[in-house]
């Protein structure tokens, strides 16, 4: 099942959602409000709502509440608004196939926007009919996760060293912890039981962490269809699944001299070509997609113990199509 087609079942749920992303965004500064206006226009995939809204669909037998809603919504907030951040971090031109806020009004302009959102994500949570708290700890634990995250990575870029147990540590903090965010506070808006919320956890855990292991063989993968740049995650030093693949199946001393080259690749752009080649000789990306495959699995499993319905059969098909999305 596609995206599009699980906001044809929400129906009007899918509605009272996009009304609390927009209205929430409405601002008289006209140049906030035209830029906001810009980045609904073409909004990406809303997965992490979506996912919110069938998980709190699947625990509570299709009686998803208001605050449902909300949380849905604040999530997708978040979201936007770590990207509008990433990107200045990224120095990236291209989103969703359209120009950058970033390349367009510069990187202040960016991150200003950004803190709008992430503001206004808060404030949906803040206006919660209950257990608004206890979201709110939830939702400020993967700001904080997301900010470690990101800071590992810029540690790590400077040594070369990354383990695939930081790699790990890494994309569950900026990506992963999100999607927990997303589909725990949704468990929670419908009081779900503590299993039903361990279920959530782990199934969000594992499809969060297959989400960017995806996002990252793409970036291998040099098919501009994506909407956004390719081939740049070496450049800016990371060392992500598929060459840590690669690495494993190279002697010791031939994988530090690589991961020498990326630490260097600043100096010497040449080096990409070099590393490029080096993932592919030594099968990185299918390296990557096995362990994909794995946590798509582990989240499926993990559904499978939520009470049986068709909106439980969703959320596995939405990790089915997470390990085969081509955007
Ligand atoms: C992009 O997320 C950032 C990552 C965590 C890899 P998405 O691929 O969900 O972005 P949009 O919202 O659909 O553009
Ligand atoms: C994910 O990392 C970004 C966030 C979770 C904020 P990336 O830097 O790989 O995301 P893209 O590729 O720019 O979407
Ligand atoms: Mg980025
Ligand atoms: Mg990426």
């Amino acid at each position: 099942m596609r995206p599009d087609d699980i906001k044809a079942v929400l129906g009007d749920r899918w509605l009272r959602v996009e009304s609390y992303i927009k209205d929430s965004l409405r601002s008289d500064i006209g140049l906030l409000q035209s830029l906001n206006e810009k980045i609904l226009s073409h909004g990406g995939k809303q997965l992490r709502p979506l996912l919110s809204m069938l998980v709190a669909m699947a625990c509570s037998g299709g009686k998803a509440s208001e605050d449902s809603c909300r949380y849905a919504a604040a999530a997708e907030l978040l979201h936007n608004a770590t990207l509008l951040h990433d990107d200045v971090a990224d120095n990236s031109d291209r989103r969703r196939g359209y120009p950058t806020i970033r390349s367009l009004m510069g990187p202040s302009v960016s991150v200003l926007v950004g803190d709008y959102w992430l503001v206004k994500a808060m404030g949906l949570i803040l206006s919660a009919d209950n257990h608004g708290d206890r979201v709110l700890h939830i939702f400020s634990k993967t700001l904080s996760d997301l900010a470690e995250g990101e800071m590992l990575q810029l540690q790590k870029a400077d040594t070369g060293d990354t383990s695939e147990d930081d790699y790990i540590r890494i994309i569950y903090n900026k990506t992963a912890s999100l999607f927990v965010a997303a589909c725990l506070s949704a468990a929670i808006s419908v009081g779900a039981s503590p299993g039903m919320e361990r279920a959530v956890t782990g199934f969000s855990t594992a499809l969060g962490l297959a989400f960017q292991i995806r996002d990252d063989i793409f970036d291998y993968s040099l098919d501009q269809a994506i909407g956004k740049p390719v081939g740049v995650d070496v450049l800016e030093q990371k060392i992500t699944l598929p060459l840590l693949g690669a690495l494993r199946e190279v002697p010791e001393p031939i994988a530090a001299d690589m991961r020498k080259l990326v630490t260097e690749i600043h100096e010497k752009p040449h080096n990409k070509d070099v590393i490029m080649d080096f993932v592919k000789e030594h099968e990185g990306v299918a390296y990557a997609e096995r362990k994909l495959s794995e946590y798509i699995e582990e989240a499926v499993a993990a559904v499978e113990t939520l009470p049986d319905s068709p909106y439980r059969e969703m959320l596995a098909d939405v990790a089915r199509y997470v390990g085969v999305r081509s955007r």
